[in-house]
């Protein structure tokens, strides 16, 4: 850069900057101010620039007052506007939803519950909005807001519940990259079906019939979103030791359940050289790591969820910090399902999976803390997980948490080349397809065990809200795709 010249970052100019060229530099303009900052001052302000959008606004005699959020925090910034600033034709222009900007001196509020208040000296509307705006300061249904998932984001709701998806999201790294464990990018369009399940969205450029031309389809064969990044995970893992996946992961499950997407994000650690209790040590640490991470960092955000969303949920954060979560094979889970004298809906049976209401008794009723389950009946797992020496349970384990159900799923792999290839048969797959699989178990191979963790799921544990909808930004569930 030739000398003089500084760059400028547009998000934080104060308009020192010099510009190359003809044009006129611009005008030297106040650094904005968030509303966090401004909020958390520690003295008086003799001039700052906040920007935001009104939440409402409150005219009295000789006075108005405008409600100003900037995304930065759930509080508002209480804007005092005096008659001799703005007459009241203009002032009516600043309406909720409305785009403004406003210099003034921050100042010491008498009115309770907020320690600063900006009185007004320039006030600009930036970008009105009509009396057509939906987020009219009445309280909405979740229902209505997910129509509006445009618009949602500007309540107080989703603001807490996406400031903390973004924490959240980087508590995660900071959790494995502490750790040494290594962000691997796999892929997002697939050609195995790691669970099994026959859940995946074909991707394709065929038009008509897509079965009998799969080789003249883009990639030569059938594709399809991934359900998981375990596969490709694991061949990483049998080299950098210790990795992790965070990415999309889309099922076509068709169940439109409160804790169901077809597009969830997940997070997929992989272990070389570990077995099923140290994955479960590593899983039941993670899920607490997050729940402290999330009272130590998310702390407006969690009062406002206990306030409006879920009385209980920072006490249930401390408990899950505190406690050890109750291990219980799969078989010991039947038994007290069986022995509970509940009548559920969906029969508890030996050999099959568990439903979503006898998690919930485990956890909710019976433990009354997270529990994971493991030692599964080999028939109702996928191919990939290591069978245990009675022949008829694999190493897999599930993390129960109240209100949820299953937050995580996992297990130690299958590292033995013969009882590999003796799953592949049992679950009718084709070696061919996994020829790259079972080369791992062929050079070097070594005990792993790895996990998936719904960060939707985890989210909802969090925060108490809900409905799986409500914590990712744009909900893609069967029969909806809007937005
Ligand atoms: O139990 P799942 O199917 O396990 C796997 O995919 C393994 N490959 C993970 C691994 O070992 N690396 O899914 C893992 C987690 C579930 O426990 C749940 O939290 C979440 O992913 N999940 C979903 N979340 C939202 N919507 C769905 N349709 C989900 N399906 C699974
Ligand atoms: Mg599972």
């Amino acid at each position: 850069m030739a000398p003089g010249l500084r760059s400028v970052d547009p998000l934080t100019a104060d308009g020192q900057g010099v510009s190359r060229g003809g044009a006129a530099p611009p005008a030297t303009r106040m650094k904005r101010t968030r509303i966090k900052q401004a909020l958390g001052s520690a003295e008086p302000q003799e001039t700052v620039r906040v920007q935001g959008w009104v939440r409402t606004r409150r005219d009295a005699k000789g006075v108005s007052f405008l409600e100003l959020n900037d995304g930065s925090c759930l509080g508002n910034l209480q804007v005092v506007v005096d008659a001799a600033l703005a007459a009241a034709a203009e002032l009516a222009a600043f309406t909720t939803g409305s785009a403004a900007e406003v210099e003034g001196r921050l100042v010491a509020s008498p009115a309770a519950g907020q320690a600063w208040e900006l009185q007004a000296t320039r006030l600009e509307l930036i970008g009105p909005a009509d009396a057509t705006y939906p987020l009219q300061k009445k309280g909405h249904s979740l229902e209505f807001l997910r129509t509006i998932a445009h618009l949602r984001p500007r309540s107080n709701l989703f603001g807490a519940v996406f400031r903390t998806r973004s924490r959240l999201a980087q508590a995660v790294h900071q959790f494995f990259q502490e750790r040494d464990f290594f962000y691997i990018h796999t892929p997002i369009i697939s050609t195995s079906d790691c669970e099994g399940a026959g859940e995946m969205f074909r991707v394709t450029t065929l038009k008509g019939d897509l079965d009998g031309a799969a080789q003249a389809d883009f990639f030569g064969r059938p594709a399809y979103l991934t359900v998981s990044g375990q596969l490709e995970a694991e061949t990483f893992a049998c080299t950098l030791s210790n990795v992790y996946t965070f990415g999309p992961t889309f099922r076509a499950e068709n169940s439109n359940t409160a804790r169901h997407a077809a597009e969830f994000w997940m997070i997929e650690p992989e272990m070389a050289f570990c077995d099923l209790t140290e994955d479960i040590d590593l899983a039941e640490a993670f899920v607490r790591a997050m729940a402290r991470f999330t009272l130590d960092h998310c702390t407006e955000d969690l009062r406002f969820f206990g306030k409006f969303v879920d009385r209980g949920v920072e006490d249930r954060l401390r408990f899950v910090v505190d406690r050890p979560f109750e291990r219980i094979p799969y078989a010991e889970a039947i038994r007290i399902l069986e022995e509970s004298g509940r009548s559920f809906e969906y029969p508890v049976q030996a050999g099959h999976n568990l439903q979503s209401e006898h998690e919930r008794y485990l956890t909710e009723e019976h433990c009354r803390r997270p529990v994971t389950v493991f030692n599964y009946p080999r028939e109702i797992k996928p191919f990939y997980m290591r069978r245990n020496d009675d022949g008829a349970t694999v190493a897999a384990m599930d993390i129960l948490v109240p209100g949820i159900g299953e937050v995580i799923g996992g297990s130690q792999r299958e590292e033995r080349l013969g009882p590999l290839r003796e799953a592949l048969a049992f679950h009718e797959l084709r070696e061919e397809d996994y020829w790259w699989y079972l080369d791992l178990r062929r050079f070097g191979s070594v005990p792993h065990a790895g996990f998936g963790l719904g960060f939707e799921r985890l989210l909802m544990f969090l925060t108490g809200v809900a409905n799986i909808r409500d914590v990712i930004p744009f909900a893609r569930t069967p029969g909806s795709a809007d937005f």
